[in-house]
C-alpha cells in the first residue's frame, strides 16, 4: 500500500509565468516538479521502479537498494526507503551541490563517492559493483522502462489534462525519461508538438551537467524522438533561475533555469503558442552554496559542481 506521504508524489502544478511571456501570443508554463515530497522529479520514478521491483518479487523491507545519481534520484530514494523500511546506498559524483550530502545524511542513506572524470557512466558501474558484491538491488533509472513510462502516464497525463494545447515542450536531460515519456503523451494529443532537450555546451562543464557530446548516451534516451537538443551554459541556466525568483516569486532550481533560458530562445522563432518547461527541482538545496551570486559574479567554480 502506498503511505500518506508516498501518495504526494505526482499531480505537480502547471503555472503561468506571465512575467516571461515575449509577446502577447505566447504563454510559457512551468511545471513545478519541486513540490513533491522530496523536492524533485525524481520522486516519481523511484516510487514506480520501486513499487515495480516489489511487485516482482525482488525486494522485501530491510533489503538494499542501490542507486547512480547526481543528487535527486538518491535523495528522492532515501526518502521512499524510509517509507518503505528499505536502506539506501547512493553513488554519486564527487562535485554534487554540498547541500546533497547533507540531505542524504539526514535521511541516513550511504554514500558512495566517485571521482568527477568517472562521469555518470562511472557512477553507474560502482553502483552495479556494490550492488553485485553485497547482493543489493540496483534501481537504474537509466536503463529501466520504467522510468520513460512513469513521465508518459504521470508528468505527460498532467500536463495535458491541464493543457491540451501544447505547442513546445522543454526538457532537461538527464536520464531522458522525462523528455521521452512526457515527450510521446504530448505528441499523441499534438502531432505537431516540438520537443526540445536541454543539455550543457561541450566543454563548459555547465556545473557538471550531462552533455551528450562527451560519450554518454543514456539508454532510454532516442535522440530521432526529439525536435531539437538546446545547449545552455552554466551562468545562463543560473541568472534565468535568479530572474524567475525574483520576478515571479517560483523557487527555480539550476536545471529550471536552463530549461527556460532554452524556451524563451525557441519562444524568439514563434509568433504563438504555449510552451511547457520542466522546473524539475525548485532552489532550496542550492540556498548554501549561493549560485546565484557565483553565476553573476562570474565565478569559475560553478562549472565545478553539478547541479542536477
Ligand atoms: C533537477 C533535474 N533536472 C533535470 C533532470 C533530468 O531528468 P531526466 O533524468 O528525466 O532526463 C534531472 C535528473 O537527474 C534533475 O535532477
Amino acid at each position: 500500500m502506498t503511505s500518506e506521504l508516498l501518495s504526494l508524489i505526482g499531480n505537480t502544478p502547471l503555472v503561468e509565468l506571465a512575467r516571461f511571456s515575449p509577446k502577447p501570443g505566447i504563454r510559457i508554463f512551468a511545471k513545478l516538479e519541486g513540490q513533491n515530497p522530496s523536492g524533485s522529479v525524481k520522486d516519481r520514478i523511484v516510487l514506480a521502479m520501486v513499487e515495480q521491483a516489489e511487485r516482482n518479487g525482488v525486494l522485501k523491507p530491510g533489503d538494499t537498494i542501490v542507486e547512480a545519481s547526481s543528487g535527486n534520484t538518491g535523495i528522492a530514494l532515501a526518502m521512499v526507503g524510509k517509507q518503505k523500511g528499505y536502506n539506501v546506498k547512493v553513488v554519486i559524483p564527487r562535485q554534487v551541490a554540498p547541500s546533497i550530502k547533507d540531505i542524504l545524511d539526514l535521511y541516513e542513506a550511504e554514500v558512495v563517492w566517485c571521482e568527477p572524470v568517472a562521469g555518470m557512466k562511472g557512477a553507474i558501474d560502482i553502483a552495479r559493483e556494490e550492488a553485485n558484491a553485497d547482493g543489493h538491488y540496483l534501481l537504474g533509472q537509466f536503463s529501466d522502462a520504467t522510468n520513460v513510462q512513469t513521465h508518459y502516464h504521470g508528468t505527460g497525463r498532467e500536463i495535458v489534462e491541464a493543457l491540451p494545447d501544447v505547442d513546445v515542450f522543454v526538457a532537461g536531460i538527464g536520464t531522458g525519461g522525462t523528455v521521452m515519456g512526457v515527450g510521446k503523451r504530448l505528441r499523441e494529443t499534438n502531432p505537431d508538438v516540438r520537443i526540445i532537450g536541454v543539455e550543457p555546451r561541450l566543454g563548459e562543464q555547465v556545473q557538471g551537467l550531462r552533455s551528450l557530446s562527451e560519450g554518454f548516451i543514456p539508454p532510454l534516451l532516442e535522440l530521432d524522438q526529439l525536435d531539437g537538443r538546446f545547449l545552455v551554459d552554466s551562468a545562463a541556466a543560473m541568472e534565468t533561475a535568479h530572474n524567475v525568483i525574483r520576478a515571479e516569486g517560483v523557487m527555480a532550481g539550476a536545471s529550471a533555469g536552463a530549461t527556460l533560458h532554452a524556451a524563451l530562445r525557441v519562444a524568439e522563432r514563434m509568433d504563438k503558442g504555449n510552451i511547457v518547461v520542466m522546473f524539475s527541482d525548485g532552489a532550496w538545496k542550492y540556498l548554501p552554496a549561493q549560485p546565484w551570486a557565483a553565476a553573476a559574479e562570474g565565478d569559475e567554480s560553478l562549472d565545478e559542481t553539478h547541479w542536477w
